[in-house]
């Protein structure tokens, strides 16, 4: 029976990420083994790529519950304290966006992860007194797209950092076989690798165009087959082009370029061109563009290479 669940729930079942999964397959062994809570996993990389999905994975591994919040979600120590109240011995405690907790409530985890106890104050002046709250041994996952936003005292006490890739394109295809199973939808061949060439390397992507196009051929093909073509037609439809670039990538290439002549540029100034945060571009674009050879950082700015030119239809000059 095939487990009708888009999120694999097991590392066997983890399509990618080869070795990361080969060391924390070892790192949760080693932990079963000896009874232990596993050591605090500090998950990094662009957006989509499955962190969440892996900390669920990794809780699912270790047989234990997992306590799922995020940065922005925790403003005050008494919100991260309700939480850490909920953990039974061995459980994970998953911070998305761990980058953008709040000082205090970062503080705070210092002792939690090191000693497993939380020191609260309550009351003011004579009146104060503190309470020490000792914790179940947990596992915090801490997933973040910027690891050098955090504090040095916080990312230290991460014993496990492991850097989420961009997956091949081998793997963007099998993990839009996969949901095609899991949606009970056939695809061919040439559709599933097409899909998986234009996910710019991030599952996320991949399942989101996966599903647009199976809309097109629930509407245009009689018998609801996902081929070639009208995998074509509906990213034609998505303006996602042959290298995965979406409209935005497009733009930001293009101001670049047309305003700019290629750069250098700062990222403020390209962001603010574009209506768009600086943290947008740079945690949600720039990676991939980067990857790909269209962006190169230097220490003036950003500069377009050769190959976005080309790629926007731009004649290239090089510089005088
Ligand atoms: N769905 C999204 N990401 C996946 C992955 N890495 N493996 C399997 N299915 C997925």
């Amino acid at each position: 029976a095939f487990d009708l669940s888009l999120r694999p729930q097991f590392l066997g079942e983890y399509i990618g990420q080869s070795e990361l999964k080969a060391e924390l397959s070892v790192y949760i062994q080693a932990a079963q083994s000896r009874e232990e809570s596993l050591d605090h996993v500090l998950l990094y990389g662009p957006p989509g790529l499955g962190k969440t999905t892996l900390a669920k994975v990794i809780a699912n591994e270790m047989q234990v519950n997992m306590q799922s919040t995020s940065g922005p979600a925790i403003e005050k120590t008494g919100d991260l304290l309700a939480l850490l109240n909920e953990l039974e011995a061995g459980d994970v405690l998953f911070i998305d966006e761990i980058h953008r907790l709040p000082r205090s409530v970062e503080e705070m985890l210092y002792s939690a992860m090191e000693d497993f106890y939380v020191d609260i104050i309550i009351g003011q002046d004579e009146g104060a007194r503190a309470l020490h709250f000792p914790l179940p041994p947990f596992t915090l996952i801490g997933a973040t797209t910027r690891p050098g936003a955090l504090s040095s005292p916080l990312r230290h006490r991460f014993g496990i950092m492991e850097h989420m890739r961009y997956y091949q394109v081998e793997e963007l295809e099998e993990i839009v076989k996969r949901s095609s199973q899991v949606f009970d939808s056939e695809i061919a061949s040439p559709a599933s690798h097409e899909i998986a060439l234009r996910s710019r390397g991030t599952p996320r992507i991949a399942n989101r165009l996966f599903r647009r196009v199976r809309d097109f051929a629930q509407v245009y093909r009689d018998n609801h087959m996902i081929d070639l073509d009208i995998t074509r037609q509906a990213l034609t439809v998505l303006q996602v082009d042959e290298k995965g670039l979406d409209q935005l990538d497009r733009k930001i290439l293009d101001t670049m370029i047309k305003f700019y002549q290629g750069g250098p540029v700062g990222l403020t100034t390209i962001a603010a061109n574009l209506s768009e945060e600086a943290t947008t571009i740079e945690d949600m674009y720039e990676p991939y563009l980067i990857q790909q050879g269209f962006i190169q950082r230097t220490p003036r700015g950003r500069v377009v290479t050769a190959l976005a030119y080309q790629h926007l239809g731009y004649p290239y000059q090089e510089d005088e």
